[in-house]
């Protein structure tokens, strides 16, 4: 049996892009290469969770004892995560999802005619915002990726979006983050004060950062337990 932490408990992680069919042969996308999730499945189960990870489409492989799902669409990794989080502990979301989809997927290939052309776009679901409200949630997990004023919008997320820790990207710097092998980012989370926390994870291996965003989940949830 699983050793760790995490033992007994089911986590659900988000990782990757989402794709928004255009027609066809075309989508909108993003650069997300899915390896921050990945490292966050891959420790979550080293520390002995049950782990489900609801990717979008990537270049790389499940982790081993991983539970991978495969989804393309915002509206189907919201589905596929519904699914899986009716018995989650935790939910955690490192999707890049698109905020946006096609209004309408044109059934044939779009052909070129005019000069200029639009593509009409419509709100994706948000599906960390949808599973932090609903009914026994899980305690949830989101990114954000901020440029400035990053403990404001960090203590406003939390408390608006009903999360129990958030994990800012820095995304000034262009060599960590996306697509990249290292990154760098700032916790934030509530004591059982109700004080905002703030803990810095310079830039290291995702894996590192992925631990140490877990380490930081299991010493929160110590707390909760104990208050
Ligand atoms: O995949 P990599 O190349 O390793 O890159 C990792 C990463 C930079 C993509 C990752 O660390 C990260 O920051 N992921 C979240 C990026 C993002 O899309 O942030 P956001 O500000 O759009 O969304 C905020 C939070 O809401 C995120 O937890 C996101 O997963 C969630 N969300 C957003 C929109 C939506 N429709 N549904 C969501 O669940």
């Amino acid at each position: 049996p699983q050793q760790g932490p995490f033992r007994g408990q089911h986590i659900v992680i988000t990782a990757g892009p989402t794709r928004e069919p255009i027609d066809p042969v075309r989508y909108l996308s993003n650069h997300s290469s899915g390896k921050m999730g990945y490292a966050l499945a891959a420790q979550a189960r080293r520390l002995g969770a049950r782990v489900t990870l609801v990717s979008g489409p990537t270049q790389l492989a499940a982790p081993e004892g991983v539970q991978r799902v495969d989804v393309e669409s915002a509206e189907e990794m919201l589905e596929a995560v519904q699914a899986a989080v009716t018995d989650a502990d935790v939910f955690i979301a490192c999707a890049a999802v698109a905020d946006y989809r096609l209004a309408t997927v044109a059934e044939q290939k779009i052909k070129k005619s005019a000069d200029r052309t639009q593509l009409e776009l419509v709100r994706n679901p948000d599906i960390l915002a949808t599973v932090a409200t609903s009914d026994n949630a899980p305690l949830c997990i989101g990114f954000a990726a901020e440029t400035q004023e990053v403990a404001h919008y960090a203590e406003d997320k939390l408390k608006r979006k009903k999360l129990a820790m958030i994990a800012a990207n820095d995304v000034s710097d262009s060599s960590i983050g996306f697509n990249s092998d290292a990154n760098a980012m700032t916790l934030f989370w509530h004591d059982a004060q109700g004080q905002l926390q703030q803990k810095d994870l310079p830039r290291a291996a995702k894996s590192h950062i992925a631990e140490a965003i877990l380490r930081q989940l299991a010493q929160l949830q110590s707390h909760t337990r104990a208050s």
